[in-house]
């Protein structure tokens, strides 16, 4: 069974394509990266070494993790042109708006890195857009709340460098606290790669024509803001604001079981997961340390979310469906106790799954076989008929 691509009859689905990157088994809740377990990459390992794993397939060596470190570096800053673009939004535009036209737009940059059949030029525009992303992401959030824009700072890791350039102020010397900066480490590296979600099949689709690393990527920022993929963890703090209380607890729970009612449990329930989907026991934890960190041990949203998860994991309709929490369930929280701003939540999923993106794009590109995907339909239209005659 394990490696084996899991068929289940109830979605109907079959393999859209092979891959050696992600492994996901939703009914044992295991997924892996290239074979290593996400609770121990979590524990272990850091984003910049995650991202090596997914994008070449082994973990790198020191020197081979210095190289392409210094590579990200390289690439981080946004050509000042590119800066100009943010000018042109309202302030109050959403940062997933203004990453789908940022990114999309570095094709009129690149050039040189757009000849998709040049292997080193493929490897250049997956390098670049995983060191521009934290840039392109901040600076939409800083942008919006009229705070001058921040550069990358190399002496900061990657996760430390993406939080500088959200909070550091030009009047003050900014303070990096390691607790934060470690939880948004993992919170990248849990949201790295998840094998063929709808955004990283979007970035693979948009990639089969031979369209440019840039846009393929700008393809998945837009898929991914949907509120049923990655914009669910918006929703689900918006949710857990509205419920306020734990005694609104089993109301919420009546409404999501209603048919008549469109409300959905957010963070709850998942395409594969038929399990506890273990990301969310990792974010779980990483969300108590914080909060305790902060001496926010009685947010009063992870109350609700805790209880909630409770409540619904003994009722029989989440038993009978299967519906656990997944990843977006306690990432909110998280966020939020950090001080990221809900909208900005979607964003922080963008610059970590551009990493598992640029890997697909990369894999997809470095197999032969692959052809241009085009799916077949099931037709269910009229039958084939004459034009009236008038
Ligand atoms: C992500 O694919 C990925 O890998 C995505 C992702 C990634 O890393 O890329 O893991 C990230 O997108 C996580 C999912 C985030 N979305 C949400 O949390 C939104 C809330 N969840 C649902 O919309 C839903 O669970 C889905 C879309 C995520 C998954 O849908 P399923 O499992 O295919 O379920 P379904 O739509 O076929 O419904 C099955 C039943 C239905 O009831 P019945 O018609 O059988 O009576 O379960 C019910 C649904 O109504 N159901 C829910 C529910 N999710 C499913 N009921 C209440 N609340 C929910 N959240």
């Amino acid at each position: 069974r394990h490696g084996l691509l899991a068929y289940d009859p109830g979605y109907r689905s079959t393999a859209s394509c092979k891959s050696a990157i992600t492994f996901v088994d939703g009914d044992a809740g295991i997924l892996a990266y290239r074979g290593y377990p996400i609770e121990q990459l979590a524990e272990k390992s850091r984003f910049l070494e995650v991202a090596y794993l997914l994008m070449f397939g082994e973990l790198p060596s020191a020197a081979e993790e210095a190289t392409f470190r210094e590579a990200v570096c390289q690439h981080n800053l946004l050509h000042e042109q590119v800066i100009s673009f943010y000018r042109g939004f309202r302030r109050d535009a959403h940062p997933m708006a203004v990453m789908v036209a940022v990114v999309g737009a570095l094709s009129a940059f690149y050039h040189d890195d757009m000849d998709i059949r040049d292997p080193e030029q493929r490897l250049n525009a997956a390098i670049r857009l995983v060191a521009k992303m934290p840039m392109i992401a901040a600076a939409s959030y800083t942008y919006s709340i009229g705070r001058p824009l921040r550069y990358p700072r190399n002496e900061y890791d990657y996760a430390g460098n993406f939080m500088q350039m959200l909070f550091g102020m030009p009047n003050k010397d900014f303070v990096l606290d390691p607790v934060q900066a470690r939880a948004m480490d993992r919170i990248l590296i849990l949201h790295a790669d998840h094998e063929q979600n709808a955004s990283t099949s979007t970035v693979r689709m948009a990639a089969s024509s031979g369209a440019n690393p840039f846009a393929c990527i700008a393809a998945g920022i837009a898929s991914l803001w949907g509120p049923a993929h990655g914009g669910a963890n918006e929703e689900v703090v918006k949710m857990l604001i509205d419920i306020g209380s734990p005694e609104n607890i089993p109301k919420a729970i009546a409404r999501a079981k209603d048919k008549g009612d469109s409300f959905r449990l957010m963070g709850f329930g998942h395409r594969l997961y038929k399990n506890f989907d273990p990301r969310a026991r990792v974010i779980q934890e990483s969300a108590r340390e914080v909060l305790a960190h902060l001496g926010l041990e009685n947010d009063p949203l992870m109350a609700v979310a805790l209880e909630l998860e409770q409540i619904a994991l003994r009722d029989e309709y989440f038993i009978e469906r299967k519906l656990y929490p997944n990843v977006d369930f306690y990432s909110g929280i998280l966020l939020r106790a950090m001080g990221i701003p809900t909208k900005m939540f979607t964003a922080v999923f963008a610059v970590a799954r551009t990493v598992g993106w640029v890997s697909q794009w990369l894999e997809l590109h470095n197999d032969p076989t692959h052809g241009i995907d085009r799916p077949r339909q099931l037709y269910v239209g009229p039958r084939l008929r004459d034009y009236p005659h008038r």
